[in-house]
């Protein structure tokens, strides 16, 4: 097969751990010969310093002509300060945008050798395996009006939850369909108590779970979610939420994972003729500048990403397991980096990436 392969490294650690999704990508297409093209374009921070925007058109092209990208993450220091339009952030938003991914899939897992990784009591964590899905082009992240106008006392800022049914519709039908080969339940999460926008959200999700007889509905305000995550995760299968709810959940997933260098994530959306989906991979974690460059961060996101790629946009199940497989034989091994809190002295970067080479065979 021929994959055509977007790498958007961006900033701070994506650019080491992206290196190691591409090392394991490369091996895998050399052991089941695929022929891999691999394209590399600029996003974010890095973006902003060479071409003075965090989106190129020529990155959007790029990516257009791509069968998958997969990206770091993106995130600078230095526009700490910036209003939104000139931020690295604005890259991610606009290529997600572009692309049409609306549905984020973010799977959390506990793995049995990290259980003690995890702030959590082991007897909580042991045996989680859930899916959040996070609609990914709407909501308050790209709704209008916003921004800042007025002075003084009466600066005001405004932001817009917004959402029509039919892009809940299609994020809530990506659910449904998930939970079928799994246990076949979705969380449906919301602030259906005090939103308008949270209470088409439910009615909608309510309605189109008629379609899915055989797979059980529940409701949960998003608080209260964030409470059930560490108080009883293992009663979530898969968890369907809004764009800002899901990145807020997600990242309390981490902790159950031990640590959000493990977290892969994949954002799909349209489905080609061929059953492969239109999907940007990347790590649920963020640029850490405070360690960018020291070959000391997790890559496991980064590569369980690859994973993704290869299930979602390549449909190569074998390969995708593949890799799941040896993600966790070298957890087993011992040889993590430092934030899983390893007994021993804690691997590389690029340690841990050779090392699932390695272990794929
Ligand atoms: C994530 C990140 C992004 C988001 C940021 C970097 C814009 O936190 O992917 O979870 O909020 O979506
Ligand atoms: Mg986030």
């Amino acid at each position: 097969m021929i994959l055509n392969v977007l790498a958007l490294p961006g900033d701070g650690i994506g650019v080491e751990v992206t290196r190691e999704a591409v090392r394991v990508l490369q091996h895998v297409a050399a052991k089941w010969n695929h022929q891999l093209n691999l394209s590399e374009g600029l996003l974010g921070g890095i973006a902003i310093h060479k071409t003075g925007t965090p989106f190129p058109e020529e990155t959007a092209r790029l990516a257009a002509s791509a069968d998958a990208t997969i990206m770091g993450a993106v995130g600078l220091p230095e526009f700490d300060n910036a209003p939104p339009e000139k931020r690295p952030e604005k890259g991610l938003l606009g290529i997600r945008a572009a692309l049409g991914v609306y549905a984020n899939l973010r799977p959390v897992r506990a793995y049995a050798s990290q259980i003690e990784s995890s702030p959590l009591k082991n007897h909580l964590v042991e045996g989680v395996d859930m899916i959040i899905v996070r609609e990914l082009t709407g909501g308050i992240y790209y709704g209008t009006p916003r921004g800042i106008s007025g002075e003084g006392a009466e600066t005001r800022a405004v932001n817009t939850m917004t959402y029509t049914r039919s892009e809940i519709e299609r994020v809530a039908r990506m659910a449904f369909q998930l939970a079928g080969p799994r246990r076949k339940k979705v969380t449906s999460v919301d602030k259906s108590n005090v939103l308008e926008n949270s209470q088409l959200w439910r009615r909608t999700v309510t309605e189109l779970s008629r379609e899915f007889p055989d797979i059980e509905l529940d409701h949960m305000l998003v608080d209260n979610c964030a409470m059930q995550l560490v108080l009883n995760p293992k009663r979530f299968d898969i968890v369907l939420t809004e764009n800002m709810f899901g990145d807020i959940l997600s990242d309390e997933g981490a902790v159950i994972a031990g640590s959000i260098g493990m977290l892969p994530s994949a954002s799909i959306g349209a489905q080609r003729p061929s059953g492969a989906w239109v999907g940007l991979y990347e790590p649920v974690h963020g640029s850490a500048p405070d360690i960018a460059g020291q070959n000391k961060a997790n890559p496991l996101g980064a590569i369980g990403s690859v994973a993704a790629m290869l299930a979602y946009s390549f449909r190569l199940k074998e390969e995708a397991a593949a890799v799941e497989t040896a993600i966790e034989a070298v957890l087993e091994s011992g040889q993590v980096t430092a934030d899983l809190r390893p007994t021993g002295a804690p691997a590389t970067t690029e340690q841990v990436g050779r090392a699932v080479c390695a272990a794929i065979g």
